[in-house]
């Protein structure tokens, strides 16, 4: 296999994962954008396994199949509440193999020799990647396992506030670059990398620990972004350009992605980094905020019926309990009394980019009445019902009234301004953030308790 096919090779799977990533970025393309993303990552494994520099191709595949084999079945039991756990630990793996990446280039590499003055140059510049590499790694395996292990409810969601926790982020990242330097012009010394690695595990573990429940979508995304940047090292670790074509893609989607978000939620991505969301504010519990309204299903049924305009707000509830088929078919029925009904959805409604929009599309719910928040926010006032099904912090008022409150300033739907809201859900219970939520004792809520697809279902049979 020559040496020019396999760049070739490389080029256009490279060229294909820039298409994937451009037919992502929107529903009707998405599809499309995932079978280029196979065919790439195909032509991309092809090529390196048959590539005459890499030898023991039979343990190599012998991996891959156990690996696929695990890959699918869990891709498979997978729930979409459980996607961003998943995507965390994906991220993870990515890490650990940046880690050993740079621990095998690393005892591969011949330093202590004597070394003409570019040959000691290339070394430099090879253990500074090595160095990069397994730093980048070793904090995204770590964080990587935390943001699993808060997502599953394994590790408290709430965020670990150590004293003097950014001097302690800040001097591990100091320090890092120290031994960095010092490695590196000791040819390599092998105590520094060790004590580097430990820093780095630390450092990725308290910088996830010490961000709060809230700001997961962002650290996950982040994590993505690191992730790459590892593969990225990794690649230039091994000499091969698309992995490190591939870890820049993943690395900077990841960043802008996290960009897009921290817009959404109104912070900033290093408040973000920085931790303790919602834990430098004091909640105060005691708020009266009256009384809140109940209502039953028959009677949701008679003001949809009189609507002219009716709004749709999903949240993760709705994700919750699987609701988005009976929500689509009480949608159709309508549409077809002649009722213009549209879905607002806001950018982090769920728990992952996208979920609303991807539960819907699941649904057959068309594209074309499914409006980003920006789209839909001044069309409230003329809209008779909104329909609030398991979304709460997305649509509280709180955010745009209470500069007390933890999520003070997040860009919100705001379903307020309709004549009508109806917010299903069973409880009273607050949402991902845990701050309580003024619009279920506003004059216009009325609240429907109950499994939402159950609800919905009653709905659709009253109607
Ligand atoms: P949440 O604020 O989490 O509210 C969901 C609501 O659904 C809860 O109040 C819950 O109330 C209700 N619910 C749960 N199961 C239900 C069921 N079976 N039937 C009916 N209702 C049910 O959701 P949201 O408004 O979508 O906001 C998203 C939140 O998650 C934001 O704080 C966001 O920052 C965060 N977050 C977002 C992402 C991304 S990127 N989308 C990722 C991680 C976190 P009951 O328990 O009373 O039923």
């Amino acid at each position: 296999m020559s040496h020019g096919f396999i760049s070739a090779a490389y080029i256009v799977a490279a060229l294909l994962f820039i298409a994937s990533l451009a037919g992502l970025s929107k529903q009707e393309t998405a599809k499309q954008g995932n079978w280029f993303g196979i065919v790439g990552m195909a032509i991309a494994l092809v090529t390196t396994i048959i590539d005459p520099r890499v030898s023991n191709v039979f343990v190599i595949i012998v991996a891959m199949v156990i690996g696929s084999g695990i890959g699918l079945r869990l891709a498979d039991k997978v729930e979409m509440t459980e996607m961003p756990e998943l995507v965390a630990i994906l991220h993870s793996f990515v890490g650990l193999a940046a880690v050993l990446v740079g621990f095998n280039s690393y005892f591969d590499a011949e330093h202590g020799l004597a070394l003409t003055a570019v040959q000691q140059t290339a070394m430099n510049i090879h253990l500074t990647e090595i160095f990069l590499g397994i730093f980048i790694g070793a904090v995204t395996f770590t964080g990587s396992i935390v943001a699993f292990g808060k997502l599953r409810g394994i590790i408290n969601s709430s965020a670990l506030m150590l004293p003097h926790r950014h001097k302690m982020n800040l001097a591990a990242v100091v320090i890092s670059l120290l031994l960095m330097i010092y490695f590196v012009q000791h040819s390599g010394d092998d105590s520094a990398l060790f004590l580097m690695t430990v820093i780095a595990l630390v450092f990725g573990w308290h910088l996830v620990a010490s961000i709060g429940g809230a700001d997961m979508p962002v650290v996950v995304s982040m994590l993505n972004s690191y992730s790459g940047w590892a593969a990225a090292a990794a690649g230039f670790m091994l000499s091969n350009d698309l992995l490190i074509i591939t870890g820049a893609l993943v690395g900077s989607s990841g960043a802008i992605l996290s960009y897009i978000m921290c817009k959404a939620m109104n912070r900033s991505f290093i408040s973000v980094i920085a931790g303790g969301f919602g834990t430098d504010v004091i909640v105060d519990t005691d708020v009266d905020y009256g009384e809140h309204r109940e209502v039953q299903a028959e009677t949701v049924a008679d003001l949809l019926r009189t609507a002219k305009s009716v709004v749709i707000a999903p949240g993760y509830g709705m994700a919750v309990a699987q609701a988005q088929y009976p929500v689509y078919e009480m949608t159709q029925q309508l549409i077809n009394k002649g009722i213009d009904v549209r879905f607002a959805i806001h950018p982090v409604a769920g728990r992952l980019p996208g979920h609303m929009n991807v539960l819907l599309a699941e649904a057959k719910v068309p594209y074309d009445i499914v409006l980003g928040m920006d789209e839909i926010n001044e069309d409230f006032p003329e809209t008779d019902v909104v329909l609030v099904i398991g979304a709460n912090d997305t649509v509280n008022p709180a955010a745009s009234e209470d500069p007390n409150s933890p999520i003070a300033g997040m860009p919100v739907l705001e379903v307020w301004n309709a004549k009508e809201v109806v917010v299903f859900k069973r409880s009273m219970n607050t949402g991902y953030a845990g701050v309580q939520n003024p619009l279920f004792f506003k004059d216009n809520t009325q609240m429907l308790f109950g499994d939402a697809k159950e609800t919905t279902e009653q709905i659709f049979r009253a109607l």
